[in-house]
């Protein structure tokens, strides 16, 4: 991952300033394509499914890792694994929908079936095949995963990826906690989007908006309390924040999403991303996990999977679902405006400064590994690992 090459680094000049980002990066299709073979293909995890979003044998799901489809299926031997989704024939997408239950892959093209742990079964005409056909070798090609608490890590380059835990680092354990510590999630549904705006504009959203931006934090006179951030070299973050009661103001008909059932007020709010783009969020007792993936240079597409305990009651299932959606989703009452937001980056990226600056948090000395949860600290560590792991020189470096 060091001194990577980066055919663009003498036509591109990164500002010498740590808090400061060229809005270019928004923008460039080169640079896309640079993300995509560094970022989204090197030796970095990526969370893709859940196993509670395939509970069953022949269940599946369909996803993008970059731009690759990607298919995750619950094998007949209980072992979820993770294919690139495409026939070992000619390349034909094997899956096209979202997600369904079925034991039999057949691709429509030449009509080869796989079965549900990827292995070739059927392929018509085989009888004309060459002599040294076989199989064996043409069973889906696999993506190396781990397994973090039902939470499926992939890469495509796993012999130069750290393993999952350093790659995780401090993250872990507060993942772990959003997960209802052991892991035991059942999927109650999907949200999805699409942002027009780039992938790290999307990526960006820091801890210094939330009561700025999103009207629900004054409407409901709902202040954040005390709460620490952790920031990992890989700009990878877990904020865990005291909530405290919102003001009953009347401004909602039913305020029951806004109760605290099976939370510790003091840890009420948990925003952890664990890898690249992926977050993990249980607010109050909502849990979900945001599956984001970049689709081209000015688009980004989010799966927000909302999730209940497997060992909840109904009455707890309907709070957490009620609460999902209404809260914190796409068009939750907290975090609806981020939208907005991100297009309005996206619309305004070539205008001037031509840089985009991080400042709350940024004083002499800054601790970067551990920062305040309302501040763009973590943000800074983010850019920093992105600039290196591309291999942008700095401007100063530059002219030494
Ligand atoms: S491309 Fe799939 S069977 Fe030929
Ligand atoms: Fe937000």
């Amino acid at each position: 991952m060091n001194a990577p090459s980066n055919p663009l680094k003498d036509v591109f000049e990164w500002p010498a300033a740590i808090n400061e980002v060229p809005k270019e990066v928004f923008l460039r299709e080169d640079i896309y394509k640079l993300e995509l073979e560094k970022l989204f293909y090197g030796p970095v995890w990526h969370p893709v499914a859940h196993v509670s979003e395939v509970p069953n044998v022949g269940d599946y799901k369909t996803s993008y890792l970059g731009e690759k489809s990607i298919l995750v299926i619950h094998g007949e031997d209980g072992q979820v694994r993770v294919f690139q989704n495409a026939c070992t024939h000619r390349g034909t997408e094997l899956v096209t929908g979202f997600m369904g239950n079925k034991t039999e892959f057949e691709c429509p093209y030449h009509r080869w079936i796989f079965d549900s742990k990827g292995d070739l079964r059927v392929c018509p005409g085989e009888e004309d095949f060459p002599e040294d056909f076989t199989k064996k070798k043409f069973g889906l090609a696999e993506i190396t995963t781990e397994n973090f608490f039902g939470l499926l890590f992939v890469t495509l380059d796993p012999d130069n990826a750290p393993t999952l835990e350093s790659y995780l680092g401090r993250t872990a354990e507060h993942l772990q906690a959003v997960m209802g510590g052991d892991g035991r999630l059942k999927l109650m549904g999907y949200q999805k989007v699409i942002y027009n705006a780039n992938w790290k504009a999307y990526r960006d959203n820091d801890g210094y908006h939330p009561p700025l931006l999103h009207a629900a934090f004054r409407l409901l006179n709902w202040q954040g309390g005390k709460g620490f951030c952790v920031v990992e070299p890989n700009g990878n973050i877990a904020l865990v924040s005291q909530l405290k009661e919102a003001a009953k103001t009347g401004f909602l008909k039913d305020e029951s999403i806004l109760e605290f059932r099976d939370v510790n007020p003091e840890q009420g709010s948990y925003v952890v991303a664990p890898s690249l783009m992926t977050v993990a969020t249980k607010h109050l007792d909502m849990i979900n996990l945001r599956f984001p993936m970049p689709r081209g240079v000015g688009k980004t597409e989010v799966h927000w999977a909302y999730f209940s305990h497997a060992d909840d009651s109904e009455e707890m299932v309907k709070h957490r679902l009620n609460q999902s959606s209404n809260l914190l989703g796409p068009s939750g009452l907290v975090s609806l405006e981020d939208a907005a937001v991100f297009h309005r980056i996206q619309r305004a990226a070539t205008t001037s400064p031509k840089n985009s600056y991080f400042l709350k948090g940024i004083v002499e000395g800054f601790d970067a590994a551990n920062g305040a949860q309302n501040d763009e600290v973590a943000n800074t560590v983010f850019w920093e690992y992105y600039r290196k792991t591309l291999g942008f020189p700095r401007t100063e470096a530059q002219n030494n």
